[in-house]
């Protein structure tokens, strides 16, 4: 009896193909921005302790809520797959001793991420960011740096109809007063709102502003906005990114409404919204997390970062797949004798030693599937080796030549240096 046939778990997929190629050009891509602009490739477990989000990211936040992978090792320590990864850089700066290092520490990433949300087009369980921190310095040129460098990554891949939403919620100590503010308001309009939005007021009261619920939305027209309860200190701070932002050609839209997921974030907070993407519209956003360090028993650190998500860029963009690298050399047998395939196997081996791109059938095929294969890989050269001799073939320039089996590769490498 056949058993039944497995399927890769829901909200997750295999990547392969050309979805591979487009995924190696974003790479490439990434690498060359980011690094360029001094920010060192990270990348850190794929599973950390639960206390590392819990506390990192908050309690109250939907990912924590409800969105997390968890498990238990045999010793009993709670464990989580990695929702995000902002918090496990942090963790990375601490551990590390990385204050130490000249500041900022600029870290870059590109990793899976899993969270346990509604699978649709553009939401999986397990997806991909490409993600960019500063750690270690509160200057606004650094707030404005990322953000350019975000605009240029979305530009290169070409993600269409992009739109950044970009605000300020300011420092810890002068949101506190705002959120009593705004406590005051939603409890004086508790009857209308969303169930959720109730169970929150004390815990998590800007989320409200996220809220599609009609009658929450119809209160928060009227909250006051934290926007206008920044002290100067938060507002002159913002005002630089901002003219920053317009020196480097960038355009953006203040909204006041803007607050994101998770809760580390003071000061500078955005988000990059394509229309190409339909309901899941947000491709990648970031922020100011500048308690996030000390909060995870760090010493006093600010930190920037951003983090976009790889399967909704090549949704939303247009980039052409890398191209597959070129096989320069094939090996192909006549004859089906151990001692050949031996030999061929020799020589394939030789020829990619020497440098040079080569392949060798390897589905036991008749001469002619091979030469056919060749033909499909678009091999510059084939050698056939036969009896006693072996045939070089020039597929570009045609003609053809015999020679000792031992001299194929020196022959192709003379005859590609000529070109
Ligand atoms: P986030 O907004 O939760 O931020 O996620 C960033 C991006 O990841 C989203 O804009 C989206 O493109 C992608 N993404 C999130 N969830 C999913 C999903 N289930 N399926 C597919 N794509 C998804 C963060 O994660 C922060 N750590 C960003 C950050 C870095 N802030 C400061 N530094």
């Amino acid at each position: 009896m056949s058993e039944s046939k497995l399927k890769a778990p829901r909200g997750t997929f295999d990547v392969l193909g050309e979805q591979a190629s487009v995924r190696a050009t974003l790479e490439a891509r990434a690498r060359a921005l980011l690094e360029a602009a001094g920010y060192e490739r990270i990348e850190t477990p794929v599973f950390e302790s639960t206390e590392l989000f819990s506390r990192g990211v908050g309690e109250s936040t939907d990912i924590v809520r409800k969105e997390m992978f968890t498990l238990e090792d045999a010793g009993g320590r709670s464990l989580t797959l990695r929702p995000e990864g902002t918090a496990p850089v942090c963790r990375a700066y601490v551990e590390h001793g990385m204050h130490k290092r000249r500041q900022p520490v600029k870290l870059w990433y590109l990793s899976s991420f899993f969270r346990h949300e509604r699978a649709q087009a553009g939401r999986y369980r397990q997806f991909w960011q490409v993600g960019a921190e500063a750690l270690g310095s509160e200057d606004p040129a650094v707030d404005a740096e990322s953000i350019v460098l975000l605009t240029r990554l979305l530009a290169e891949m070409r993600v269409g109809e992009v739109r950044l939403r970009l605000s300020s919620l300011g420092s810890l100590a002068s949101r506190s007063e705002y959120r009593e503010r705004l406590k005051q308001h939603l409890r004086a309009n508790e009857a209308s709102l969303a169930e959720e939005v109730r169970a929150r007021i004390d815990l998590n009261p800007l989320r409200a502003f996220d809220s599609d619920h009609p009658g929450t939305r119809a209160v928060m027209e009227s909250a006051p906005r934290l926007l206008d309860h920044l002290d100067a200190e938060d507002l002159e701070h913002f005002a630089e990114v901002r003219a920053m932002l317009d020196g480097a050609s960038v355009g953006y839209e203040v909204d006041p409404t803007l607050v994101r997921g998770l809760d580390y974030y003071t000061r500078t907070v955005f988000e990059f919204t394509s229309d190409a993407l339909g309901a899941q519209s947000g491709v990648g956003g970031g922020g100011r997390y500048d308690g996030l360090v000390e909060q995870l028993g760090g010493p006093p650190t600010p930190g920037i970062g951003w983090a976009a998500g790889v399967e909704r860029i090549l949704l939303a963009g247009d980039s052409p797949p890398a191209a597959p690298a070129p096989v320069e050399l094939f090996v192909a047998l006549d004859g089906t004798d151990a001692e050949a395939r031996r030999a061929g196997f020799a020589l394939l081996h030789e020829a990619r030693s020497a440098g040079l791109s080569a392949q060798m059938d390897l589905g036991g095929r008749s001469l002619k599937g091979q030469l056919g294969h060749a033909n499909g890989l678009g091999a510059r050269y084939v050698a056939v080796l036969g009896d006693g001799e072996t045939i070089l073939r020039d597929t570009q320039a045609g003609g053809q030549e015999a020679m000792p089996t031992e001299r194929v590769v020196h022959a192709v490498l003379r005859r590609h240096h000529d070109l």
